[in-house]
């Protein structure tokens, strides 16, 4: 791919992906696409009605599961009380629905703790699946919290801890050839607690950072290394917010990376009579000058 590099974003989708996109994004200007996940509903078979829309994509297309994609309800009630039982007792109904979901897709290419390359540009997924831990903010040492879904994840990558997470990022910022950007599910700790702010909660008792440890101690490694990521991009903490409607900054500049939170949703909505369908597009120039916009086509 050459540079500028043009990026289309497209944050969680609980199914709101149609033919309409699919005609938009092919006929557009953008180099590839980016996913964040969750494409599903809460119903977990729900993540295979947007393959067939999916497949029809002309764009190089990178997907990172969300916390929603082929993950059962007993699984995500289960992480929400840190019920291990719960989560073990979903655990191969998700192996079963991952094969049968990687088997069908065709154009996306799966990623998590995976590095891709967009030409001049290289990706980082972090980690798939990932949906916070309300443990986090309480605990003495939240790196010795388990992940997200650790069956699937320790089964698939090795991984059970954030503390082996954050290993496995940091050894993947290790090799990549930068520039790079890093594409997530659920966005890092250490943007802000309060519910407007990227990746703070509002279904807490108090407002909390609800942000993963893992990915915001891999990108302070990638500092202390001098190599950063140009932009952090994640989704999962939904805007406007569940309980009290309320917008979120869903892109800001720190210690020079762009962190974006795509998690516009609804994702298609109506304004007057339009339907209008959200993105974001992320601008990359020969300069690594970086450059993003929401946009709402209709
Ligand atoms: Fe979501």
């Amino acid at each position: 791919m050459r540079m500028p590099l043009s990026l289309a974003i497209v944050g969680d989708m609980h199914g709101q992906f149609d033919a309409t996109d699919v005609e938009y994004f092919n006929a557009s200007s953008y180099d590839a696409l980016l996913m964040v996940g969750d494409l599903a509903t809460k119903n977990p078979d729900s993540v295979f009605r947007l393959v067939p829309l999916l497949n029809q994509l002309t764009k190089p297309t990178y997907l990172i599961p969300g916390n929603h994609d082929t993950t059962g309800i007993r699984q995500l009630i289960g992480e929400i009380t840190h019920n291990d039982f719960l989560v073990r007792f979903g655990a191969p109904s998700q192996s079963t629905r991952m094969e049968k979901f990687a088997r069908l897709l065709t154009t996306p290419t799966l990623c998590g703790y995976s590095i891709h390359n967009l030409g001049k540009l290289s990706l980082v997924a972090a980690r798939p699946f990932s949906m916070g831990d309300s443990r986090a903010s309480s605990v003495g040492d939240p790196f010795a919290l388990p992940v997200n879904f650790k069956p699937y994840l320790e089964k698939i990558y090795g991984i059970t801890t954030l503390y082996e997470s954050k290993e496995r990022l940091m050894s993947l910022i290790d090799r990549v050839n930068p520039p790079y950007i890093v594409l997530a599910h659920h966005g890092p700790f250490g943007l802000g607690e309060k519910a407007t702010d990227m990746f703070g909660a509002d279904f807490l008792p108090t407002e909390t950072d609800f942000g993963d440890r893992d990915l915001s101690a891999a990108i302070d490694y990638a500092h202390k290394i001098k190599k950063p990521p140009l932009a952090v991009i994640a989704g999962h903490m939904h805007y406007p917010t569940k309980h009290g409607k309320k917008n979120k900054t869903w892109h800001l500049k720190k210690d020079g990376v762009l962190y974006i939170n795509a998690a516009r949703w609804p994702r298609i909505f109506k304004e007057g009579a339009k339907t209008v369908r959200h993105h974001i597009s992320l601008t990359v120039d020969s300069g690594a000058r970086i450059e993003t916009e929401a946009r709402y086509i209709s």
